[in-house]
């Protein structure tokens, strides 16, 4: 594969201000089908609308004349510093919206000190994403990419531990296990020149109905479905901290605790899985009783402003993961467009705990959150 070099930058519009005004633009911008397939969400889209929904339905209690000074956004995650909370969630298959896709990301995450979570399904290798990343770490001067890899189970565990492998030698510096894969109804065909560069070379096995009227049960297909005895061999096989990503349900977050998880991400994949699951800000206090403070919670689906980014954490996240809006800065402006996206919602968040009167992030913590009545 030929690395793609960075892209000639392209203007961003003028009117572009804030993550809707990315959307619209993006939305004009690519194909009708591209646009359906990254914003749609499962059946009827019921758990999608809730994610905004309950977002908007917070309300965040002001606090004036605080000392704001030394005021900062940093964390530390993993051993590691951070300069915010903010994460570019998996995304498969970049090149939908940019011809170098996950080559323009990548750049935009250096230039912000974010990092990267590479999906499984990324159309660039998981090795060219890390060597961009090297390329332009030297180049400017700047720390290296963090780039961390999100692993959907094969079905042969021998290839689930060959990419987990491999991002280890790519130095990925954690592993993020999908446990609620997209199973939206989609008819979006793959452009030509886009597909799974990772699992190039994997056998793909096409599974059959069996004979009797069952669709799910009964097929080969749940005998290949990861378990939780999964989660314990993948625990078993690497050192770098191992995220579950799509845990809603309390006791699934307490189980993947038990099965050595080092971190829980809260999470609907945003709408695209159960069609009519929860939001994660409303399963957020029965998740953060049953973790009791043992590993970070990150949540994730309908992150769009810094105010989004304050409401999780008040409710007992560490950290988010922006999704969609990483397509959208790719249509409009590639590389400038994502970093520009990641931009926005630091400057929203920095404006959004100096009006809470937080000078940390430890400081945004449930009493910001107005409960009428109280
Ligand atoms: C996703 N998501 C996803 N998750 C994952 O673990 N691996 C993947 O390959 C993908 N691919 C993917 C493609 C597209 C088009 C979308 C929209 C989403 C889910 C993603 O990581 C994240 O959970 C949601 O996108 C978060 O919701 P928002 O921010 O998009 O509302």
């Amino acid at each position: 594969d030929v690395i793609p070099p960075a892209s000639a930058p392209t203007a961003i519009p003028a009117d572009i201000h804030n993550l809707a005004d990315y959307e619209r633009h993006a939305e004009a911008l690519l194909p009708a089908d591209a646009w359906r397939h990254i914003q749609g969400g499962a059946d009827r889209e019921v758990t999608l609308t809730a994610n905004r929904t309950a977002f908007d339905k917070v309300r965040l209690l002001p606090r004036v004349l605080t000392d704001l000074r030394g005021g900062n956004t940093a964390l530390d995650l993993f051993g590691r510093q951070l300069s915010s909370p903010i994460l570019l969630a998996p995304l498969a298959y970049q090149k939908i919206a940019h011809a170098s896709g996950e080559g323009e990301t990548v750049r935009a995450a250096m230039a912000l000190d974010t990092p990267m979570i590479v999906s499984t399904l990324s159309s660039l290798t998981l090795e060219d994403i890390a060597t961009i990343g090297q390329q332009t770490a030297a180049g400017f001067g700047i720390a290296p990419a963090s780039l961390w890899f999100q692993l959907y189970l094969q079905e042969e565990r021998e290839w689930s531990a060959e990419l987990v492998r491999r991002a280890e030698v790519a130095g990925y510096e954690a592993i993020v296990l999908t446990v609620d894969t997209s199973i939206k109804r989609s008819t979006f065909v793959l452009p030509e020149g886009v597909d799974a560069a990772n699992l190039r070379g994997m056998p793909r096995r096409t599974h059959t109905t069996t004979p009797g009227g069952n669709i799910l049960f009964g097929t080969p297909l749940l005998n290949v479905a990861p378990r939780w005895e999964d989660l314990a061999w993948l625990r078993s096989l690497t050192k770098l901290p191992l995220l579950v990503k799509g845990i809603l349900a309390a006791e699934d977050a307490r189980l993947a605790i038990e099965h050595g998880a080092d971190g829980i991400i809260v999470s609907n994949h945003g709408g695209r899985s159960l069609d009519g699951a929860p939001s994660p800000l409303d399963v957020m206090s029965s998740i953060v009783k049953a973790v009791a403070g043992r590993v970070p919670i990150l949540l994730d689906s309908g992150i769009r402003s810094g105010s989004d980014v304050a409401k999780a954490l008040a409710s007992g996240a560490t950290a988010v993961l922006m999704g969609r809006p990483q397509f959208h800065g790719l249509a409009v402006a590639g590389m400038a467009g994502v970093a520009h996206i990641l931009h926005i919602l630091r400057a929203e968040l920095e404006f959004t705990m100096a009006q809470l009167g937080c000078a940390t992030l430890a400081d945004i913590t449930a009493d910001r959150l107005f409960v009428s009545g109280r």
